[in-house]
């Protein structure tokens, strides 16, 4: 694997089609139903453009940011996903050594292998966060959090979003095992905010909520104690017919006044992507299926490589834009226009027709 071979985003596109199966590949791609709120988080996104501005001296660029203490590179979470094993088969481990050796942050999904105190091993150094859905009671929760504690994770995260399993057609179309029952499931839809209270109470450890859609959700969250708000709809893979979440970040943004960061994702998948929600008050951006797509399609090395390429996309639409840091970046930044594509799943990346010279 000569992983610094790949020169762009769609070429990792191509090679993780052309080396997963059909059934993985759908896993990555798919979203709920009529596929609505994955194509609105592309469209919100492509629905935005920049207003440059000129002549001032960006022949430096910062692109790194500060979260939960840590300095990382770039304001950049590798989004927790299940199975990423599918991928890579390491796993979360290799998501996570990824993150480590680039110096972006991970989040880890509780259903992903090797498993919280595997991984933790496997990168000691990043800035580890650890995603739960609830498998079991209270006293199932509380134990996760506290082993999550124990293996030094640096914040503890409950995804909110998912009450119900969702009706993944492309699956159910295939009879795939995924979309069936599912063990313990009605724990996580018996969440309630009387839970978030009592991790608060009980757990020295910044807790984030994941799946935060609206302003009155963000303010909930907050009055609860919560330290930092995922804005999320899943990647359009839970409730269909959502807002894009480039769509739902202003009014977070308004309602959170800067109280607590706000992490984002949702179809942020070339560098420009991650500078609009930065513009538009994120502090972290999730990135998704791009993680599973470089793994499938690299392994680690691979994930390190994609970030490169984030990290040169991000630092020359800084440049471009006339800023050299994230703290001059603002909502003037960007102007409401006309979407160019269909905002399907793959819509950043319009150039996969391109033959390459096949250098892999
Ligand atoms: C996910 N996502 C997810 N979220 C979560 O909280 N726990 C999980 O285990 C998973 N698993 C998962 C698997 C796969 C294959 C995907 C694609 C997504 C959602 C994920 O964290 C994130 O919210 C979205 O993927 C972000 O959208 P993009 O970047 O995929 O467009």
């Amino acid at each position: 694997m000569n992983a610094p071979l790949f020169l762009t985003l769609h070429e990792f596109v191509k090679k993780a089609r052309q080396k997963l199966n059909q059934d993985r590949w759908d896993y990555i791609v798919g979203g709920t139903e009529t596929e609505t709120t994955v194509r609105r988080n592309r469209l919100a996104l492509d629905s935005l453009a920049f207003r440059p501005r000129v002549l001032r001296d960006v022949s430096e660029i910062d692109a790194s940011t500060r979260f939960l203490g840590r300095k990382l590179r770039l304001p950049l979470v590798l989004a927790p996903i299940g199975g990423l094993e599918l991928f890579a088969p390491e796993g979360g481990a290799a998501a996570a050594g990824a993150a480590q050796q680039f110096g972006v942050s991970h989040m880890l999904s509780s259903v992903c292998e090797p498993g919280l105190e595997a991984v933790a091993q496997a990168a000691p150094d990043a800035l580890r966060m650890f995603q739960l859905y609830a498998r079991g009671d209270a006293d199932w929760v509380d134990a996760m959090a506290e082993r999550a504690i124990a293996a030094g994770y640096g914040a503890f995260c409950l995804t909110v979003d998912t009450a119900y399993y969702s009706r993944r057609e492309r699956d159910l179309a295939k009879r795939h095992s995924r979309s069936g029952p599912m063990p313990a499931r009605e724990f996580q839809a018996r969440l309630t905010w009387s839970d978030v209270a009592r991790l608060k109470d009980k757990f020295d450890i910044p807790l984030i909520l994941k799946g935060i859609a609206t302003a009155e959700d963000a303010d909930l969250a907050l009055e609860h104690g919560v330290d930092a708000i995922y804005v999320s709809n899943h990647g359009g893979r839970q409730l269909d017919h959502g807002r894009g979440t480039m769509e739902i970040l202003p009014e977070i943004a308004a309602a959170v006044g800067g109280r607590a960061p706000i992490l984002i994702d949702g179809g942020f998948n070339r560098g420009a992507d991650i500078v609009k929600a930065m513009a538009a008050g994120a502090d972290l951006v999730g990135i998704g299926r791009m993680q599973c797509i470089g793994l499938a399609a690299g392994g680690e090395a691979g994930l390190v490589r994609m970030l490169e390429i984030l990290e040169q996309e991000i630092q020359i639409c800084l440049g471009l834009l006339g800023v050299n840091a994230w703290a001059g970046l603002d909502l003037s930044y960007l102007h409401p226009s006309t979407p160019v594509g269909t905002g399907d799943t793959l819509g950043a990346f319009p150039l996969l027709s391109l033959e390459e010279k096949s250098f892999y």
